[in-house]
């Protein structure tokens, strides 16, 4: 019988709290009550005023298409709009891109940054996806454990200790799964 082959490059990790995620969605199917705690997302949904414009550009016009590649010029204007009055950043809207979620923008970023090869590496404890995802690229990932007293945040002592180079590093502030922050200042040394 004929099959569609796999890639070894997709022979990665599964992401245990999608798993978890599954069996729960089959016991509520079963009729079980669950109380959630596995994926950190909001209990509320959108605010009223996002729904009733979602709800009436839908009605509006119903024959949704394609936008630009990278998002909407208008959406994207309002994001650069938003930076330099949230962050005081001016941002350029031609380099903003709009994607559905950060997941697909690791994608994309990771593609633009990398090469086959190259090597990243992530802070542990980490977000897994972060692995998973440069592993399915053919990226080599090097993890480097964190320590509490360090916040478990990264430090240029813990990246100059494992006496490696790196084309990258995937720094994440705040955090997950610890929710920490890194200091300004070990950002600066680990940048320089
Ligand atoms: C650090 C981090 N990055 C990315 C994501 C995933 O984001 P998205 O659902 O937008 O792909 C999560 C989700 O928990 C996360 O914790």
């Amino acid at each position: 019988m004929a099959f569609l082959k796999t890639s070894k490059r997709s022979d990665i990790a599964s992401f245990k709290a999608l798993d978890i995620m599954r069996q729960v969605h089959n016991l509520e199917a079963q009729g079980v009550d669950i109380r959630k705690m596995g994926a950190g997302q909001p209990h509320v949904g959108a605010p009223a005023g996002v729904l009733e414009y979602a709800a009436s550009m839908i009605t509006k016009d119903p024959r949704q298409g394609y936008t630009e590649a990278i998002g909407m010029i208008s959406l994207r204007e309002r994001i650069a709009e938003y930076y330099q009055r949230y962050y005081g950043q001016k941002a350029n809207a031609d380099n903003i891109c709009v994607t559905a979620g950060s997941s697909s923008a690791f994608i994309l970023t990771f593609i633009a940054a990398f090469d086959t090869g190259d090597r990243v590496a992530i802070f542990t404890p980490a977000y897994p996806a972060y692995r998973n995802i440069l592993k399915a690229l053919n990226i080599e990932v090097v993890e480097i454990e964190t320590r509490a007293a360090d916040n478990f945040q990264p430090t240029l002592e813990l990246v100059e200790s494992c006496g490696l180079e790196f084309e990258g590093m995937i720094i994440n502030s705040p955090s997950n799964p610890s929710g920490t922050m890194i200091k300004d200042e070990e950002l600066e040394k680990i940048c320089a």
